[in-house]
């Protein structure tokens, strides 16, 4: 039985959701038996077929942490990059999530591309990368956006929009009389995975996933379909 909001009313909120339409598709396609060794070279050949279909957004991605009381914390970020070393992202060192991954250092990313009923989930070990990538990826941004990082306050409880406003207003200026990198709190982050899965959807629920698992960065992946 529904425990009710203030007005009582929840059936009509349960019965409006089990009617919404999911995985409306057209889905994509998904065989994991021909599924190649390498997962970094399928999820590009799946990001650029999102981009490609008309996904918005389609390299944003739920970043999920450990925060410092043991319990889980998670946000939208865009991915910065894929290679062989892992998947990318940037965040000010500061903000909580950066606070969270010095002092846990795991993270896990969640894709998902709804036209193509398509979730990635990525888990693994998060290193900052080299301060001058993350000086680079700094510089690549907007002046607007260099200054948000300039106040180096996310997520602090904010007084009022005037404060916020005239403290960007000064960032602004120091970035225009001094256009070189000032916060070395801008972190480009890699993420060193162990697990990637590649879930599909199927109309008829038959979901198909596809698991690459490996213990060492050195190993080779093993694959393992999963139970839907
Ligand atoms: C689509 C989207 C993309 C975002 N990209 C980033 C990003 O690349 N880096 C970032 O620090 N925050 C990004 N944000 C803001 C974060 O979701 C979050 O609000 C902010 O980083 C503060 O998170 P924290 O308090 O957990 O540290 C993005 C938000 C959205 C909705």
């Amino acid at each position: 039985m529904d425990s009710g909001d203030s007005t009582g009313r929840t059936d009509g909120v349960r019965a409006w959701l089990r009617g919404l339409e999911v995985f409306a598709g057209p889905l994509a396609y998904f065989d994991p038996t021909t599924a190649p060794a390498d997962p970094v070279g399928l999820f590009l050949d799946w990001l650029r077929e999102a981009v490609a279909a008309g996904v918005p957004d389609a390299h944003a991605m739920t970043l999920s942490t450990v925060a410092e009381d043991g319990g889980p914390d998670a946000r939208v970020l865009f991915l910065k990059n894929v290679d062989g070393a892992g998947w990318q992202f940037a965040a000010h060192a500061r903000s909580p999530k950066g606070r969270q991954l010095a002092v846990r250092p795991h993270a896990a990313l969640t894709f998902y591309w709804p036209l193509l009923g398509r979730q990635v989930r990525v888990r693994g070990t998060v290193e900052p990368a080299p301060a001058d990538q993350s000086s680079a990826d700094l510089l690549a941004r907007s002046v607007s956006a260099r200054a948000e990082v300039e106040l180096g306050r996310q997520s602090e409880h904010l007084k009022s929009a005037e404060e916020r406003d005239l403290a960007l207003r000064e960032a602004l200026a120091r970035i225009e009389s001094d256009p070189a990198p000032g916060s070395q709190q801008w972190t480009l982050y890699t993420l060193s995975p162990a697990h990637i899965e590649f879930w599909q959807a199927d109309k008829s629920r038959l979901h198909k996933r596809l698991r690459y698992e490996r213990t060492d960065p050195a190993d080779p992946w093993q694959r393992h379909m999963l139970w839907p």
